[in-house]
């Protein structure tokens, strides 16, 4: 079995994973939602704290397993570095007593990943990961062969949904919070623009959809409605979306694609999902998701990458391992 730990942003969470049959045997994540909810967004040194309690409550369930442990995996980056640590450091602690050897994963690629738990591995695909830190398209070809075709150039998809949630006064994360109220809104009423829509570029932009909806907001000053608040979560996530899937029906054009995923935080989203099964399906691609479960930050979609680096010997010694904010894909 496998052991992995994820603490890259708010969620604490330990994984256990049957390396011959890809079963999840244990998985528990402590999630800090509510704890940064007032603060309208993660607190690095908040976070940290809450980690550094969380997680040896939780390994503490895992005991029974560790007879049976051949490696040690953990998140070493992107993310946030004071979070980073508190992972790395218990999963080096774990190396040296329990004498097994440490994977490092890159908290992307365990997204990535996140597809297969439970199942083979399938290559090679285009992905789109959509989280709260990264809005990229990845060429998937193999085993840490991943190439980044498109990406933001400032705030990633999930983000603006977090900004505009803050904005609004609704706390945090937003993603969840911003589809729930779409449901209810008009999408037409307030009239965006999508951004970079006439620019040939193949990247993103969030961060002057968040200014016009900033604007938008204030110009409905402070007694706006329940009906309001919908109305601009439903206007603002048309026009997020629309962003996103007219930079992917370029790419669909310019390259050969039979399967496509989508993953991160944000593939949750209801209204996404249904643009791009329309879009796969235009493309005659056949679309692939995580479980609902799995889409946000968690332990076994590490361990799912790490039983692959397993196969494939994919070690790294206890003391070389350095937790970075700024590891990319
Ligand atoms: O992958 P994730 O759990 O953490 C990172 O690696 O960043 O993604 C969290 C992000 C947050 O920005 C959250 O607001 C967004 O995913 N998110 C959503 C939805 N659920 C989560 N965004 C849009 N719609 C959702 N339903
Ligand atoms: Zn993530």
């Amino acid at each position: 079995m496998i052991l992995s730990i994820e603490s890259s942003c708010d969620d604490s969470s330990i994984a256990v994973t049957d390396i011959l049959s890809k079963k999840v045997i244990y998985h528990k994540k402590i999630s800090q939602e509510l704890d940064h909810s007032k603060y309208g967004g993660v607190v690095p040194e908040l976070a940290a704290r809450l980690h550094a309690e969380a997680l040896p409550k939780i390994l503490q369930e895992t005991k029974q397993y560790f007879p049976k442990l051949k490696a040690i995996a953990v998140t070493n980056g992107p993310g946030l570095a004071v979070t980073l640590v508190e992972g790395v450091t218990m999963a080096q602690a774990l190396c040296i007593s329990l004498g097994i050897p440490l994977i490092a994963v890159n908290h992307l690629h365990g997204h990535i990943y996140s597809l297969f738990i439970e199942k083979q591995t399938y290559f090679p695909q285009t992905v789109l990961l959509v989280s709260g830190g990264h809005t990229q398209v990845i060429e998937a070809r193999g085993f840490d062969d991943f190439e980044i075709i498109a990406q933001t150039m400032d705030d990633s998809f999930g983000e603006s949904f977090d900004k505009v949630a803050k904005m609004l006064g609704l706390g945090y994360p937003g993603g969840p919070i911003v589809e729930k109220y779409a449901k209810d809104g008009d999408m037409d009423r307030f009239k965006f623009t999508i951004p970079l829509v006439n620019s040939p570029k193949i990247a993103f932009s969030y961060s002057g959809l968040k200014n016009q909806v900033r604007l938008q907001i204030e110009a409905l000053g402070s007694e706006k409605s329940e009906q309001d608040i919908s109305d601009v979560c439903a206007s603002f996530q048309k026009i997020a979306t629309a962003h996103l899937i007219g930079k992917l029906k370029k790419i669909f054009k310019t390259r050969e694609i039979k399967d496509f995923s989508i993953v991160g935080g944000a593939s949750a989203n209801l209204y996404l999902r249904d643009k791009i099964q329309k879009l796969c399906f235009e493309n005659d691609a056949k679309l692939h998701l995580a479980k609902l479960q799995y889409c946000s930050d968690n332990a076994v979609m590490i361990g799912r990458y790490a039983l692959d680096a397993f196969d494939k010997n994919n070690f790294i010694e206890f003391d070389k391992i350095t937790s970075s904010a700024k590891i990319t894909i």
